[in-house]
């Protein structure tokens, strides 16, 4: 018995999905609120895809609609992001560990509900990814609804999350919404720009590339489910 018979697909931007969806066949198109899931089959599995646009909201909410109409017994996220570590460039691959939301005082994160300051990515569902991603880094990804694009803002983040391998601004609102559900995730982002000054520049000529990468692991990892 497969244990993962309808899996859910969310990225950010189209160009972090139209990988995925070319290859899907069978694609059935449903709008819900004005948001669009394609239902179809992917290496011989059930999955559903959709193309949250970015920040927390969007992400919450697609994440949210997607458990609700399509019952997803796992979700993947695939995107880019901006590095937080010194040793990691453009093109490296980043698979969560942990999640959290830098723009939300860890005191409020442990006091109300759901009560989690990091959530934790599921470990067998990683592992699979990750064997899929050989690589990749593991660990730590920071969430807010900004852009990053200076080394002050930068170095600030990276004294409060020392452990943050990269940023972005969906990845944890993925992960708070799947784990209210209980329905198991994982995350992996490829690295478009370094976060700093440079990061505009970095991520228009990394983002289409970086997005492929990260999206042809998600692909692997559905073609190599049991
Ligand atoms: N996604 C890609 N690069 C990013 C950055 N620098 N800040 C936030 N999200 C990102």
């Amino acid at each position: 018995m497969e244990k993962y018979k309808m899996i859910g697909i969310l990225s950010a931007l189209e160009v972090e999905s139209d990988i995925i969806l070319k290859k899907m066949i069978e694609k059935e198109v449903s709008v819900i609120a004005g948001m669009t899931f394609t239902k179809g089959r992917l290496s011989e599995r059930d999955v559903v895809l959709a193309t949250c646009g970015v920040s927390k909201v969007n992400a919450a909410l697609f994440t949210q609609i997607m458990i609700d109409n399509f019952r997803p017994d796992c979700i993947l996220f695939t995107g880019v992001a901006g590095s937080m570590d010194p040793s990691i460039k453009q093109m490296d691959l980043v698979v969560a560990e942990k999640l959290t939301f830098y723009d939300v005082s860890p005191h409020q994160l442990e006091f109300c509900f759901p009560n989690q300051i990091w959530f934790r990515t599921d470990e067998e569902l990683t592992e699979l990814v990750r064997s899929n991603a050989k690589e990749s880094l593991f660990g730590a990804i920071i969430t807010g609804d900004q852009f990053i694009t200076s080394r002050e803002r930068k170095k600030q983040l990276k004294k409060q999350f020392p452990e943050a391998l990269a940023v972005e601004m969906e990845g944890c609102a993925v992960a708070h919404t799947c784990f209210v559900n209980s329905v198991p995730f994982a995350i992996i982002r490829c690295i478009s720009d370094l976060a700093d000054s440079e990061a505009e520049n970095s991520y228009d000529a990394f983002e289409k590339k970086a997005a492929e990468k990260s999206a042809r692991i998600i692909i692997k990892t559905i073609s190599k489910m049991k």
